[in-house]
């Protein structure tokens, strides 16, 4: 459990990677009470620096004895550190706020996104999980239309930027763009095919019922963050050629009516979110418009006239703010309000 304190001494684990970039950034952005910012990647990155406040701050190597006297840990640094590292860091009295898929559907684990359900804070037990970046962005711009109607089910389709796969990723979609416009032929290496000029219909491993695993992350943490079994989703997620920023087509049944202006109402109410709907002004949500914004964008709002209660939007968030780092911060915000 965290103590109250001042100030706390504050760990970003995997540092120099995108979303611990963005980390840094976030917790400088918003105040956070940091007294000491300790940084660790592997050991090609030590000895690295990294600015925090204006003042370089030293990379150190990751192991299991660094946890003693760290307040908070915030891990980004792949599902198998986070597996290694978190019970070590918990054990040493650290609570962590761990990125990866690697303790979201654990029943012990908490997956908390803070505009939805702060309160399964107060289960933890030194290891809180943030859900998958495509997931958090959805359930915010969920959360006031089940409030509002009880959604019966969802169908989400995807428009993931390469930022989502990490720094390695956004160099192949430049280094490709650039191969491309050059007459070259792209070498793919981190996904599959080419991603420049292309969209990838699919974002993880595939499973045996032809979902891909990004697919099924969506599914069940949906219903785990929203606490409500019976939300039915399906999920289609596709990789596209953008950098930063998640673009989703949301199909949302409900049990309740609500017009295309009561969801519009329940947007404008709810925090976090954004309506950005004025399209005979051009105005929807953008990855462009997103792009190093806290808020989820809510748009294109329009009643599905094929069922009998449903409704269409289109959302876009930045899968490395909001879809990462800002969540797991606000996450160790909420911790420090209940300590
Ligand atoms: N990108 C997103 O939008 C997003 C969203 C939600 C969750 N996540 C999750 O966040 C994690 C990081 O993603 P990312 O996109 O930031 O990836 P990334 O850009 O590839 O960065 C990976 C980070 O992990 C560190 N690392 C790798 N191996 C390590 C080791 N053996 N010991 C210590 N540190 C090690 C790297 O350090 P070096 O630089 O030293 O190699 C780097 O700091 C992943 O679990 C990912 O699933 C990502």
């Amino acid at each position: 459990m965290l103590k109250k304190k001042d100030k706390y001494v504050v760990a970003v684990v995997g540092a120099t990677g995108a979303v611990g970039n963005e980390m840094i950034s976030v917790l400088e952005k918003r105040n956070f009470p940091v007294e000491n910012l300790r940084l660790f990647a592997s050991e090609r990155s030590a000895g690295k620096t990294l600015d925090f406040n204006g003042k370089p701050v030293t990379v150190e190597t990751l192991t299991d004895k660094v946890f003693d006297g760290i307040d908070i840990a915030l891990f980004s640094a792949g599902g198998d550190r986070s597996k290694e590292f978190g019970p070590a860091a918990a054990k040493a009295g650290c609570v962590v706020v761990d990125n990866s898929s690697a303790w979201r559907m654990d029943p012990e684990v908490p997956l908390v996104v803070p505009e939805v359900n702060p309160d399964d804070l107060d289960w933890h037990k030194g290891i809180i999980a943030n859900p998958n970046c495509s997931t958090i962005q959805m359930v915010v711009a969920l959360k006031p239309v089940h409030d509002a109607a009880k959604i019966k089910r969802v169908v989400v389709t995807t428009f993931q930027s390469v930022s989502g796969t990490g720094k390695n990723a956004m160099d192949e979609l430049l280094n490709q763009t650039t191969d491309v416009l050059n007459f070259k032929n792209p070498n793919p290496s981190v996904y599959p095919h080419q991603i420049a000029f292309n969209c990838l219909p699919h974002i993880d491993v595939f499973m045996d019922d032809g979902y891909t695993k990004e697919e099924i992350k969506m599914v069940k943490e949906t219903t785990k963050i929203m606490g409500d079994d019976s939300i039915k989703v399906t999920a289609t997620t596709v990789r596209v050629p953008v950098f930063r920023g998640h673009s989703e087509s949301i199909n949302i049944e409900t049990e309740k009516k609500l017009t295309a202006n009561d969801a519009r109402a329940a947007f404008s109410a709810a925090p976090g979110v954004i309506v950005y709907d004025a399209p005979e002004k051009n105005i929807y949500p953008l990855q462009t418009v997103c792009a190093d914004k806290d808020e989820v964008y809510v748009g294109r709002v329009r009643e599905d006239d094929t069922i009998e209660n449903g409704l269409n939007i289109w959302i876009a968030a930045d899968n490395l703010r909001k879809g990462a780092a800002l969540n797991a911060v606000q996450i160790a915000e909420e911790l420090i309000k209940r300590a």
